[in-house]
């Protein structure tokens, strides 16, 4: 048993994991689509020390009860596979450390990069092989869109029936459209509803039954718009499931209202910056803050404007990121 670090890649939804097929298993009502950013980091070292009494969590150098709840459970998971596989007999406690290079609990999906990291680091660490697609099916089930990150690229999550037919793949590398995200924060609040307990909430929206109903020929659209190069299609479609998705979220009950006064402002900017040739939208997850999508030669310009906007505080430019990678060096 090796003490093992991992650096993963958060992402973002461009068609939305929303609503679930299975709770326990996180099966996804739907099949989704991420962009993996290379801008937003998470780095996670596990070590299994058979002297440890429990698990040891620690998260951007604080425990936070809920975190370390849904960590540990997820380290039990793969003790269990280490027993099956006959790698250990007994539970053998772990040391988990992680710090994420950008505001955790705001949106940004850090629990995507979280898990991912996770998962690839405490597998090896307790000697498991697991394939790629071993690891998305693993990852998944310590929060859904983590199995998107145990890849690189543009990442399609075929949706599945089974736990064994519910996993992510890459679908096209990063440079078949090299999409910038300008990742802009108005604010680092932590959000009020966790995505777990909004997930919940999905099928209580009027609009549900409707979104599924045509999710799959979005999804075949936006996939078709990528290989065709054709960002202005992807940003089209990219936006209005950004909408459609927070129409869910305001018609559920109780509803789930996240936007403030600066992401609105940012999105009427996008428009106004459309209006005037350039070729920019926006997506929105369960937060406030706002990814700003463009092309390479327009992304100063896109910068300099956000920046003009006194509700913005910071802006983390990401390109598309690749897969997981192992470090050297360790947290501790
Ligand atoms: C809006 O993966 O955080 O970001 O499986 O309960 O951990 P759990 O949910 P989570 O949900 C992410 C929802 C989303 C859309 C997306 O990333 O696809």
């Amino acid at each position: 048993m090796q003490k093992t670090t991992v650096l993963a890649h958060s992402d973002i939804a461009l068609i939305k994991y929303w609503g679930k097929k299975d709770k326990v298993l996180r099966l996804p009502a739907n099949g989704s689509l991420s962009l993996i950013l290379d801008a937003l980091q998470t780095t996670t070292t596990v070590a299994f020390d058979v002297n440890l009494g429990a698990d040891q969590v620690q998260i951007d150098g604080a425990v936070e009860e809920g975190e370390k709840s849904r960590v540990i459970a997820h380290l039990q998971r793969i003790r269990d596979l280490a027993k099956q596989a006959g790698l250990i007999k007994t539970d053998v406690f772990a040391r988990v450390m992680s710090v994420n290079n950008f505001p955790k609990s705001t949106g940004l999906s850090s629990s995507s990069s979280g898990f991912a990291a996770l998962t690839i680091a405490a597998s090896q660490a307790i000697g498991l092989q697991l394939d790629e697609r071993g690891l998305s099916i693993l990852s998944r089930q310590g929060s859904g869109s983590s199995c998107r990150c145990v890849c690189g690229g543009i990442v399609e999550w075929i949706d599945g029936d089974t736990s064994d037919q519910s996993y992510a793949v890459q679908f096209a590398k990063g440079d078949v459209l090299p999409i910038r995200d300008l990742v802009t924060i108005v604010a680092e609040d932590k959000k009020q509803i966790s995505s777990t307990e909004g997930h919940d909430l999905a099928e209580t929206s009027p609009f549900f039954a409707a979104r599924q109903q045509q999710i799959s020929t979005k999804l075949q659209r936006i996939k078709q718009a990528i290989q065709a190069r054709d960002f202005i299609t992807v940003g089209e479609i990219a936006e209005a499931e950004a909408l459609e998705f927070h129409s869910i979220l305001l018609t559920s009950q109780p509803n789930i209202f996240l936007l403030y006064p600066g992401t609105v402002e940012v999105i009427h900017l996008v428009r106004k910056l459309r209006s005037g040739g350039i070729p920019v939208y926006f997506t929105i997850n369960t937060g406030f803050n706002v990814h700003v999508l463009t092309l390479p030669e327009y992304e100063q310009t896109v910068l300099q404007a956000l920046k003009g906007l006194s509700s913005v505080h910071k802006v983390l430019a990401s390109g598309i990121g690749d897969k997981p990678q192992l470090l050297k060096e360790h947290l501790f």
